[in-house]
């Protein structure tokens, strides 16, 4: 079968890359080319901007009611076409398929539903100075916000992003990532049908350095929000250096998931193990709680419960309702983990259980999956926080526990990271559970429960995690900026 073809949505018009070039979408459970997404370049970024800022003044011309229609017709396209979207999604990035259509579609409609409640709520304020004055402030939208999204979870990424900023008003620009476009490229072929007038909603792919960095550098973007690598945050700063305009960084984390010994350890075994890492998207995700700290007086009972989750973990097939994890989404990120998992022991980490890692150690020489990018959950043992494998957001199924004995402890090995996106404690004590909420240093923190997510909640992280929200009511404000009015009464 060839490859399907996936264009890109340009002023309401589906189209190649001007270039005429493809790249290839690779299925990851398999290794095989099953689809090709536009080799969008720079004249498409520009072409696709400049139809956002034509958009714009209509849309936000818009009475708010009619915004928040629009939204809620995109959320009832997501709706009626859940089954096709989370396919291609599974398919894209390997995420298992009861994660992507069971979790993060009806999610995704939810989103658009939740920002079209918040398209009429916007508001100003009134500001008395004295008496010789009007005073009053406008919340207006930025004009076109860029969007880039990584792999992960591109649909519910894409949701959040894009109902926040057009329920406030501006039209964006979304580029989506080069190993995992396809789902978003479906959904922006919906959206003609939805009734979305031209322009409002472009979707772009290509590579970072070629599209993402036109989007970066595009002085038509009057807002830029960007999920990923704490490296490419980094990137972007430099390359859009000229461009002064707000951004919003949501990027990984070295999320610490702690266990105190009165805690409910059955729940704090499953919460730890599948909630955050050997989950069906093989733990690439960005709150994964990949270190684990429990106190030593339980830390080996922890552990064998982890094992025996582990041990119940089912690789295969993402499309298999029956399978709990999916393969890492491409070879160069299966060699990134691979690298974590052989470097850990010469820095004094002792594998506990998993370590294998690629489609051949792991399937039968004739399984389709044999060559597909697949590891195995994997958990190692450290005692302290210095080694790479503590220190680095590896993005697999490849967790460190560790021990510890004290509150102060505790606390002290869980800021110990230049991160700060989110953290997870385990305890049947009221008092502690609320100091380690005050004290943790992260944007999210979790009580004996761990990556529970909702649009209606503000989510993003702190220092090398980023700054800024995504979800929530603080998300729409951040789509909007604020004119202050002065108006002389005398
Ligand atoms: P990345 O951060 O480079 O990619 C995310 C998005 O940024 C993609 O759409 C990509 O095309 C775009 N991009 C890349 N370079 C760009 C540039 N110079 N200008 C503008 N946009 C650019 O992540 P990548 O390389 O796919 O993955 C590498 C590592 O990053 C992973 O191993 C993982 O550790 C981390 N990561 C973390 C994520 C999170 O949610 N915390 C998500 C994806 C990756
Ligand atoms: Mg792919």
């Amino acid at each position: 079968m060839s490859p399907r073809e996936f264009p890109q949505l340009v002023d309401g018009r589906a189209t190649p890359a001007a270039s005429g070039r493809w790249l290839d979408s690779i299925d990851p459970a398999t290794g095989a080319v099953w689809a090709r997404i536009p080799a969008t370049g720079e004249a498409d970024v520009d072409a696709a901007v400049r139809a956002a800022q034509r958009a714009f003044t209509n849309w936000w011309a818009l009475p708010t009611l009619a915004r928040a229609a629009h939204l809620r017709a995109i959320a009832d396209a997501i709706a009626a076409n859940s089954a096709e979207l989370a396919e291609i999604e599974t398919r894209d990035n390997g995420r298992v398929i009861n994660e992507t259509l069971l979790g993060d579609l009806p999610a995704c409609a939810q989103m658009f539903h939740f920002f079209a409640g918040a398209a009429d709520k916007l508001h100003g304020d009134t500001v008395q100075v004295g008496s010789v004055s009007f005073n009053f402030t406008r919340r207006e939208p930025h004009g076109v916000v860029g969007v880039i999204i990584p792999w992960n979870a591109p649909l519910s990424l894409m949701s959040a992003k894009v109902g926040a900023a057009l329920a406030a008003g501006n039209t964006v620009v979304v580029k989506a990532a080069e190993q995992a476009a396809c789902s978003v490229l479906h959904w922006a072929s919906l959206l003609a049908g939805a009734g979305l007038p031209d322009g409002v909603v472009n979707v772009v792919a290509g590579l970072g350095e070629d599209a993402g960095d036109a989007l970066v550098r595009h002085p038509g973007v009057g807002r830029l929000t960007f999920t990923g690598s704490t490296g490419t945050a980094r990137v972007i700063n430099e390359r859009g250096a000229d461009r002064i305009r707000p951004l919003h960084f949501e990027l990984g984390g070295k999320s610490a998931n702690i266990v105190f010994a009165d805690a409910d350890l059955d729940a704090a075994a499953a919460g730890v193990s599948t909630a955050a890492v050997f989950t069906g998207g093989a733990g690439q995700t960005c709150v994964a709680g990949s270190r684990i700290l429990v106190q030593d007086s339980v830390l080996d009972e922890v552990v064998e419960r982890v094992r025996e989750i582990a041990a119940g973990v089912r690789l295969g097939d993402p499309m298999d309702p029956t399978t709990t994890m999916g393969p890492v989404v491409s070879d160069e990120q299966l060699a990134r983990v691979r690298g974590f998992v052989e470097g850990a022991p010469s820095e004094g980490a002792e594998l506990l259980f998993g370590g294998r890692v690629g489609g051949q150690e792991l399937f039968d020489a004739g399984s389709p999956f044999a060559g597909g990018s697949w590891v195995e959950p994997t958990l190692f043992r450290v005692s302290g926080n210095a080694a790479r494998i503590c220190r680095e957001e590896v993005f697999g199924p490849v967790a460190v526990v560790m021990p510890f004995s004290s509150d102060d402890e505790a606390l002290a090995l869980a800021n110990d990271t230049t991160y700060g996106l989110a953290a997870g404690v385990w305890t049947s004590d009221l008092k502690r559970a609320h100091r380690f909420v005050r004290d943790l240093d992260a944007g999210s923190v979790w009580v004996n429960a761990y990556r529970r997510i909702h649009w209606a909640l503000p989510f993003g992280g702190f220092g090398d995690s980023g700054y800024g929200k995504d979800s929530g009511w603080e998300s729409v404000l951040e789509n909007t900026r604020i004119k202050t009015a002065w108006i002389d009464l005398t």
